[in-house]
């Protein structure tokens, strides 16, 4: 529950993105945040204060002449209880209205009487593509930034006008992924971060090919936690079935040598680099042109293979690496002996910090556990969901980083 313990305000303004925003309330309390909504007049034309009450399981506000409240200033009191006040849907005319600091409604109002350095307020707007588009919305985009507002990004696609742009609200999951990550320490902040994730397929012929059972789904989790804690993030995936975590650069690519290629031309500028896929030892000699046929008339083929280069173990010899300008952490899988594996594994690839996971365990799993060998012994992370650990170990990276 990555918002446990949190209380959100969330305002609704005029938009019919409004419907989503029901999504957005119910995942909230899913995820463990307690939700005090407040709606404009405009957004109860989309959607009722019933709605939002039921789902929310408090009363909405509406109004600042609210009688509920003993000292009849809900707009003191609800702002001073928030850890965040997050405005979805946030229209192009609340967004103005924001800008210029007026307070004509309960929800401006209360934007503006919040104590600006203890309640953050996040805006995710949504609205028509000429209007998002319109220099207007874009310069009070600016303004807003410059004064401190964290603006999400909007969706592109078909809107309920008809048209089809950019300006449709996120989604009520990206939402909250980027609510999540809105919350996460900004532990790497200004580094640039490379991450290698999932399996390589290594062709036989133009239709077959030799890969591994790795999902990817810990690359990706540790891609998603370093996007959380600050850091530019590079993502260099094989073969996965995966959605990129937000915010994430995506590089995608197929073979060993793709990903040998990609990845020591991305850690050229990185400072901090994690091996995390599952990367064929060897790969066929000769990938044949043509699909090999089964005519019945000959033996069966006989595979040739060339060793694949070890990416982890080169980069980890670049002289940014031994310069320390490159953190760089491996993972082993290993099916026993964990910990002498990944102790003989973090010397042989001359890395700092080397992760060890049960291969079994973990292959396609949503959780892991880990054990993080360094040059002072081994600590071990319980079994957890692979997002939490990811984090745990950005963490971790973040503390060996700032101890140097
Ligand atoms: O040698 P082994 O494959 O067990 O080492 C695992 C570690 O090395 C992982 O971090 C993996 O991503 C990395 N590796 C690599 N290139 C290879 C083989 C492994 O980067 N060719």
């Amino acid at each position: 529950m990555d918002l446990h313990g949190k209380h959100i305000v969330l305002g609704l303004t005029g938009g019919i993105a409004c419907y989503k925003a029901a999504e957005v309330c119910r995942a909230l309390v899913k995820q463990g945040a307690t939700v005090q909504v407040v709606m404009t007049e405009a957004a109860a034309q989309f959607i009722t204060p019933v709605t939002m009450q039921a789902l929310s399981t408090r009363p909405v506000y509406d109004s600042q002449w609210d009688a509920r409240e003993r000292n009849n200033m809900p707009h003191i009191n609800l702002s001073r209880e928030a850890d965040a006040i997050l405005i979805a849907p946030c229209s192009a005319d609340f967004m103005a209205k924001l800008l210029h600091g007026r307070a004509d409604d309960l929800l401006s109002l209360m934007c503006l009487a919040r104590p600006i350095d203890k309640v953050p307020l996040i805006i995710a707007p949504a609205m028509n593509r000429e209007m998002w588009s319109h220099p207007a919305t874009q310069r009070n985009l600016a303004q807003l930034r410059a004064d401190g507002t964290h603006v999400l990004g909007v969706g592109n696609g078909d809107q309920a006008c008809g048209e089809t742009g950019d300006g449709r609200m996120l989604e009520p999951d990206e939402l909250l992924e980027e609510l999540s990550a809105f919350f996460q320490p900004k532990l790497l902040s200004g580094h640039k971060v490379v991450i290698t994730a999932g399996p390589t397929f290594e062709a036989i012929d133009p239709v077959r090919g030799i890969s591994n059972l790795s999902s990817g789904k810990m690359g990706f989790a540790i891609a998603r936690a370093a996007h959380e804690a600050g850091a530019e993030v590079s993502l260099i995936a094989g073969p996965v079935a995966l959605p990129t975590p937000r915010g994430v650069r995506r590089f995608d690519v197929k073979s060993a040598l793709n990903m040998h290629a990609a990845a020591v031309e991305y850690a050229q500028t990185a400072s901090i680099f994690i091996a995390t896929a599952a990367v064929a030892d060897w790969r066929p000699a000769a990938e044949s042109p043509h699909k090999i046929k089964k005519d019945g008339s000959g033996p069966a083929p006989e595979l040739v293979f060339v060793e694949n280069p070890d990416i982890l173990a080169e980069v980890a010899a670049s002289p940014r690496a031994a310069e320390g300008a490159l953190f760089c952490v491996g993972f082993a899988a290993e099916s026993h002996d964990l910990l002498m594996h990944a102790t003989a594994k973090r010397l042989r690839k001359s890395v700092p910090l080397l992760v060890g996971n049960l291969g079994p365990a973990t292959f396609g799993q949503d959780d892991n556990a880990l054990l993080l060998v360094d040059a002072n012994g081994a600590t071990e992370l319980p079994r957890n969901s692979k997002l939490h650990l990811a984090r745990q170990l950005v963490a971790e990276i973040a503390r060996r980083l700032n101890s140097h």
